[in-house]
C-alpha cells in the first residue's frame, strides 16, 4: 500500500488502515454536524412567532427529517469502515449562531443561521468529497449526494433572505 492516489485503492482492506482513520475522522465530524442541525432546526421550526415566519418553520420542519436521514447515512458509514459511532458525551456544539433569538419574531436571525449552518456543512462535505477521491468513492459517493441536499437547503434559504432584503427587514 503505496500509492494512495490510485482509485484502484481498497479502503476496506487490512493496508488501509490509516486511510481509513482519516475518512472516519471526518465523517465523525459530519455526522455531529447533523445531530446538532437536527436540535436547531427542531427549535426554529417551533420558536418564531408571527405570519412571516409560518413559511421557514414549515420548510425547517421538512428539513428536519433530511438532516435526520444525513445523520444516520453518516453513522452507517462510519460502522461499515469499522469504526465506531461516537456517545453523546463526546459531542460538542458549534452552531452559536442557530441559538434563539431574543425577541421570537426575528426570523430573519434564523434565516442567516441556517445560511451559515449549511455553509459549514458545504465546506466540511467538499472537503470530505476533496480527500476520498481516489481513496474511498463510496464514501465520496454518499457525501456527495448529500453535499446537493445541502446546496438546496441553503438555495431555499437564501430565497427567503432575499426577499426579506428586498421588503427592507434585512
Ligand atoms: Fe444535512
Ligand atoms: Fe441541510
Amino acid at each position: 500500500m503505496s500509492d494512495t492516489a490510485t482509485t484502484s485503492m481498497d479502503i476496506m482492506a487490512e493496508g488501509s488502515a490509516a486511510q481509513r482513520e482519516r475518512v472516519i475522522e471526518l465523517l465523525k465530524r459530519a455526522y455531529w454536524m447533523e445531530i446538532e442541525t437536527v436540535m436547531s432546526y427542531i427549535a426554529n421550526s417551533v420558536n418564531p412567532d408571527g405570519v412571516r415566519a409560518q413559511e421557514v418553520k414549515e420548510s425547517l420542519e421538512q428539513d428536519i427529517q433530511e438532516e435526520l436521514g444525513h445523520a444516520q447515512q453518516f453513522a452507517a458509514r462510519i460502522k461499515e469502515l469499522y469504526g465506531v459511532v461516537p456517545g453523546s458525551l463526546d459531542f460538542e456544539p458549534e452552531q452559536s449562531y442557530l441559538q434563539p433569538p431574543s425577541d421570537q419574531v426575528d426570523i430573519v436571525h434564523v434565516i442567516r443561521g441556517v445560511i451559515e449552518a449549511e455553509q459549514g456543512a458545504i465546506e466540511h462535505y467538499s472537503r470530505i468529497v476533496e480527500e476520498t477521491d481516489g481513496v474511498d468513492p463510496v464514501t465520496q459517493d454518499i457525501v456527495i449526494q448529500i453535499l446537493h441536499d445541502e446546496q438546496g437547503h441553503k438555495r431555499l434559504f437564501e430565497g427567503f433572505l432575499r426577499e426579506y432584503e428586498a421588503l427592507g427587514l434585512a
